[in-house]
């Protein structure tokens, strides 16, 4: 039936013809995006942003690399549009302002870190051809560099931002900090935020559980490499969660779509607040229906990151598998549902992909 609709439709060769463009594209996209990851990993963009314009030689001996891999990796980077290249010099160079998106700690944000997930769900192709055959999930360890990329996303999206733009979203609680109160990090990851708000402030007591033992290996270290005693890091299936009015402040940073039961999550959460306590959650930012995510930053990598990593985490769990494009709508009324009677909601200026919520028990 298709095929006899094929063979009677007249085929629009310019539609066709740009399509096919498109998708050359979209593959050329790929490929550069994991050589930028390459370029992140090896401390290339660094170097480059420190060297003149230089030889793949001179670049490959300043970084201690096999010239002939570093300059296969500079063609990449030219032909990429992200490096300069004089060819009568034959030397190259990483243009200011790219390295302004490109590099640690850059003005811009490090985008490279970001360019780290398309390898790294590449890398699962073959474990996520086989949960579409069987429905079946994933478990973190099939994602062997998640927590360290993730803490280093983290870094930039939570931790750069917590004192200037995210605690201001709760009012009244950095006097709170100040005082000395109890706080929770749910699904805390490496503990980066936590280190940063317990080093901040060192009245206040701060807890952080995760699932993962490795993730809680690296707080841990996180946390005595930055002298801080006042925080504790356990690793804990949040599951089932249940620690009556101990907290009176309680976090969670992208930590709620993955879980096996978030909803569940969510009321023990609720419980765990004290009177006159709050919920701060930051979630990504997209909409529950896919027609309001066109438009969405970088809605089809979020959409990818959920099909490969976020979906199958939550099923393997036995959980719902609400992916990362739950949607603040789902989220906000799983929050209300929780007993949250008080639920704001913030888009920050700088980072318009995420949502956060700060939440009361209210009346
Ligand atoms: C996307 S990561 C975010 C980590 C951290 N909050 C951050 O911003 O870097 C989600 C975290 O939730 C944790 N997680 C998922 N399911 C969990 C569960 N059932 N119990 C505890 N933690 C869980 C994962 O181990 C992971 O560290």
């Amino acid at each position: 039936m298709t095929h006899a609709l094929a063979e009677t439709t007249a085929l629009d060769f310019h539609a066709a013809e740009a399509f096919a463009g498109r998708i050359g594209e979209i593959i050329n996209s790929g490929a550069i995006a994991v050589m930028i990851s390459v370029g992140h990993k090896t401390g290339l963009f660094d170097l480059m942003a420190t060297l003149p314009a230089s030889t793949s030689q001179e670049i490959a001996d300043a970084a201690g690399f096999a010239e002939r891999y570093v300059r296969e990796w500079l063609a990449v980077m030219v032909t990429g549009g992200i490096v300069a290249y004089d060819a009568d010099a034959r030397t190259y160079r990483l243009p200011e302002e790219h390295a302004a998106c490109l590099t640690r700690g850059a003005a811009l944000g490090n985008f490279a870190v970001y360019a780290q997930f398309v390898p790294m769900v590449g890398a699962t192709q073959d474990r996520i051809i086989e949960c579409f055959r069987t429905g079946e999930g994933t478990h973190y360890a099939d994602y062997p560099c998640f927590h360290a990329i993730m803490a280093e996303d983290s870094e930039q999206t939570v931790v750069a931002q917590m004192f200037d733009t995210i605690l201001p979203l709760v009012a009244g609680m950095r006097e709170r900090l100040e005082q000395g109160v109890d706080v929770l990090d749910a699904g805390c990851g490496s503990g980066g935020a936590l280190v940063a708000l317990a080093a901040a402030f060192p009245n206040s007591r701060f807890t952080g559980y995760d699932l993962c033992g490795d993730a809680i290996a690296t707080a841990k270290k996180h946390a005595a490499a930055a002298c801080v005693s006042n925080v504790n890091f356990e690793v804990r299936d949040l599951t089932g969660f249940d620690e009556r009015e101990r907290y009176d402040f309680i976090t969670s940073f992208d930590a709620i779509h993955d879980q096996k039961d978030p909803q569940g999550l969510l009321n023990g959460l609720r419980g765990a607040l004290r009177k006159g306590g709050a919920y701060l959650v930051q979630d990504i930012g997209g909409s529950a229906a896919l027609e309001n995510n066109i438009d969405f930053p970088f809605a089809a990598f979020l959409y990818t990151a959920s099909c490969t990593h976020c979906t199958p985490i939550s099923l393997g769990q036995g959980g719902p598998g609400l992916g990362t494009m739950w949607g603040w709508e789902t989220a906000e009324t799983m929050l209300r549902q929780a007993g949250f009677g008080d639920v704001e909601r913030h888009v920050l200026e700088h980072d318009p992909m995420n949502v956060w919520f700060v939440c009361r028990p209210g009346e």
